[in-house]
């Protein structure tokens, strides 16, 4: 089976992560094994570049925070991704490139040609088959995290025209490409929500996989 590659998207509190495990676990029960990520982070140096990057008392420029991102992307890409989608597998990553340009580009100001060719220089060009958006709200988003356990990140504490600005740069992302995004209501139940994410990954996987044959 070819490999297949499938990204999440969207603003904070937008209830992506808990989405992720709960495909990872029907993918499961149809005896396929998914490669679950995130960024950034997803390797050990990965993760480091996250702590530093997520750290409320940190302040790096836009242009540092973007390098940092596109180096936490470049490892996992190398020894994680490519890998996997080498060997055939399913990969599900919380986060990839187009969060780049919606929070560097439209949350931070920078010019989105340059990132996307960095992008494109991290991924060694690898794009998803498809990407889902959550798209919610960013003061319903906000809300949900500040009632979810642990400190706010970095990246939460920016003002609400900051992510604003982040959502709509996601939907024109969406609206440009909607042979690879699909746009999911974020504000739904999390069951709804599920089976919506189901449609469109199932839509994907080869017919046997779909079925849940499973492999020899
Ligand atoms: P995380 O706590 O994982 O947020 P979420 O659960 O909403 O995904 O933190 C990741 C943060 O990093 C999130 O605020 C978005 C930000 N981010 C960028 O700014 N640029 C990027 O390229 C990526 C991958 C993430």
């Amino acid at each position: 089976m070819p490999g297949l590659f499938v990204t999440f998207e969207g603003g904070e509190g937008s209830g992506k992560s808990t989405q992720v495990a709960r495909l990872a676990a029907r993918l499961r029960n149809l005896g396929i094994d998914p490669l679950v990520t995130r960024e950034p982070g997803g390797t050990p140096l990965a993760e480091g570049i996250r702590a530093l990057l997520l750290d409320p008392d940190r302040k790096p420029e836009p242009l540092a925070e973007a390098f940092l991102m596109q180096a936490s992307r470049a490892q996992l890409v190398a020894t994680v991704i490519a890998p996997a989608l080498a060997q055939g597998r399913v990969v599900l990553c919380d986060r990839y490139a187009d969060s780049t340009l919606a929070y560097q580009g439209a949350g931070r100001g920078l010019d989105a040609k340059m990132l996307a060719s960095w992008n494109h220089a991290a991924t060694g060009g690898i794009t998803p088959a498809l990407t889902l958006l959550f798209d919610v709200v960013p003061d319903l988003g906000l809300a949900r995290r500040q009632g979810a356990p642990g400190v706010p990140n970095r990246l939460d504490r920016e003002p609400a025209d900051f992510h604003d600005r982040v959502r709509q740069r996601f939907i024109e992302l969406a609206q440009a490409e909607p042979q690879r995004w699909v746009v999911l209501d974020a504000s739904l139940a999390a069951d709804e929500l599920e089976a919506r994410v189901w449609e469109a990954v199932s839509a994907k996987l080869p017919a046997a996989a779909r079925l849940g044959v499973r492999r020899a």
